[in-house]
């Protein structure tokens, strides 16, 4: 188990080093006991908040820009906080907190925070909110609802007033839709 605070780093993917991008895969496969490989490959121009003790990584987050649809109107450019791992040896000491708390102060510039929670309770902790109106994609056929998924909601300084019962749309992507 490691012990000491841990030394954060925020580096967008095209400035991760080969290292550092062996480094996250092998740390979301080992959270989330799946090759994380075909996942983060989806990401288009993430930005990554690395958490390290002693030159260990030991927790990691990622955000990348997808523009959600507010109540069949307004486009928010959100802030979409994918691949929030933290190793299993050193769970519950507060570094998954720590990179979250990271994300969050590195995104005050978007319109809204936005990720699909596998905890909700944990991410509620941290100011989060569940969304409880419907959700769709985007698709050349219209909107497909996607009655299954869950989809929680951080508040910014630009975001506009948000009724969580109002229905969010999002484009379709490769993977996992939300
Ligand atoms: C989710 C994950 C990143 C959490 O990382 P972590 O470093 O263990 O979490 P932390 O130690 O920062 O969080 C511990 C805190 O959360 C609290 N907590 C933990 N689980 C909780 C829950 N279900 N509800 C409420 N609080 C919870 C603890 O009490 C503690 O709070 P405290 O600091 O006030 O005592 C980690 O478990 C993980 O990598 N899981 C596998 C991958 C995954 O599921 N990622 C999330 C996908 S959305």
């Amino acid at each position: 188990m490691v012990t000491g605070q841990p030394i954060i780093q925020v580096l967008e993917g095209k400035d991760l080093s080969p290292k550092q991008q062996a480094e996250v895969l092998f740390l979301c496969s080992l959270a989330y006991e799946n090759d994380f490989e075909p996942v983060l490959s989806i990401f288009k121009n993430p930005t990554h908040v690395l958490a390290y003790v002693y030159e260990v990584l030991v927790s990691h987050a990622l955000w990348i820009t997808r523009w959600l649809q507010y109540d069949h109107l307004l486009m928010l450019r959100t802030a979409y906080i994918e691949a929030v791992a933290a190793h299993p040896a050193h769970q519950q000491l507060g570094l998954g907190t720590a990179v979250m708390r990271a994300v969050q102060a590195c995104i005050l510039d978007f319109d809204m925070g936005g990720l699909s929670p596998s905890d909700e309770r944990w991410y509620a902790r941290l100011g989060w909110e569940r969304l409880e109106g419907p959700l769709f994609i985007q698709t050349t056929d219209g909107l497909l609802p996607t009655p299954d998924e869950e989809f929680m909601v951080l508040r910014l300084p630009r975001t506009p007033k948000l009724n969580l019962k109002a229905p969010l749309s999002a484009e379709w992507r490769e993977g996992e839709l939300w």
